[in-house]
């Protein structure tokens, strides 16, 4: 269902240390932890001698020791060590993964390590930028299908309904989006042209009176979605407009990346990062906490959505025009994946 030879963010680079760390990730049980000199190392969480996670094990030096009967590994997965005998059958081992940490994140390659080209990584510069202020990050493991979350991102349409009691659409969902796409890409994007800001934007940039502002969603396969937003002064705005010369500019970024766990749940990772207010608590608080909870009202919905959709898997679905740019995301995803079987 998702392409293996890919990057997969499997962890958040503070999360990782020097104690396992298991996870799940398109079907397989990995176990990650830090080589000494803090390099991430990804191994199968799985002995093999008798199967016991790996991730039950302790960290020794750059190797994983097994916590049964205490065989050894090292971080490319070959076993250095049988407690009790000296010589090692050349059929020990496990399988190791491709994985680099970039941009507060650890990436994971589940497919052929041989084609694991790090310059593949997702360009997500906002998160190391100083001009930009990266909120403290969150992950939720959530019970649905990883695309579901893809669907939400894309259609903006259920902010009316789903976040009604808090961020709503201020007006977005009535303007016809603009939908452009490539062959691993998808971007819809709405403009509202000369209309009072947003409390929160126009107090972060002094806007008095109306603003050109821009919501837009990006999907680059296979499982990353950007959520730009923002405004500039009126007369700025707009698809042909210019940015960059607005005397005030108002902008931020939200990442979303869904790591598929199983067909049925997700590592739902996510942060913001914003080109204003750096240092105001209150605003860090908006996307620390607010936004969290905001999010949090869609996840009720996914869990919700895929429950009947495991219990009913042959029911009818309905699509429409605004279901466009999620049918042609979920293409791409499928493409991908079909090219490898
Ligand atoms: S199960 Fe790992 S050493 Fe026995
Ligand atoms: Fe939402």
């Amino acid at each position: 269902m998702y392409p293996r030879n890919a990057w997969y963010v499997a962890a958040w680079a503070h999360e990782l240390g020097r104690e396992p760390l298991a996870r799940k990730i398109l079907g397989d049980d990995v176990v990650l932890f830090r080589r000494l000199d803090g390099a991430p190392v990804a191994l199968e969480d799985q002995c093999c001698h008798r199967q016991l996670p790996l991730s039950l094990g302790k960290v020794e030096g750059d190797c994983l020791r097994c916590g049964y009967h205490g065989y050894r590994f090292d971080a490319s997965g070959a076993c250095v060590e049988i407690p009790g005998q000296d010589a090692i059958p050349p059929t020990a081992g496990i399988r190791s993964y491709a994985v680099v940490e970039r941009w507060k994140w650890i990436w994971i390659w589940p497919g052929d390590p041989a084609l694991a080209d790090p310059a593949k990584i997702p360009d997500l510069w906002w998160c190391d930028h100083p001009d930009w202020t990266f909120t403290k990050p969150a992950m939720v493991p959530l019970a649905c299908d990883a695309r579901l979350i893809i669907d939400n991102v894309l259609d903006a349409t259920h902010l009316t309904y789903v976040h009604a009691s808090s961020i709503g659409s201020g007006g977005l969902t009535e303007v016809t989006p603009i939908i452009e796409s490539g062959e691993r890409h998808v971007r819809v994007s709405r403009w509202v042209l000369d209309r009072p800001p947003p409390p929160m934007y126009a107090k972060a940039g002094n806007f008095e009176g109306n603003a050109d502002r821009w919501a837009a969603v990006e999907f680059r396969t296979p499982s990353v979605a950007i959520n730009f937003a923002g405004c500039v002064d009126v007369g700025y705005g707009g698809p042909n407009g210019d940015l960059g010369a607005s005397p005030r500019r108002v902008e931020l970024v939200a990442i979303s990346l869904p790591t598929p766990s199983t067909d049925v749940s997700c590592y739902y990772f996510f942060g913001f990062c914003r080109a204003f207010a750096h240092d105001d608590p209150e605003v860090e608080r908006m996307f620390s906490e607010v936004m969290v909870d905001v999010f949090r009202e869609d996840f009720v919905i996914l869990e919700a959505q895929q429950r009947r959709m495991s219990e009913r898997p042959a029911a009818r679905r309905v699509s429409t025009i605004n279901d466009r740019a999620s049918f042609l995301a979920r293409g791409m995803i499928e493409r991908l994946a079909a090219a490898e079987r």
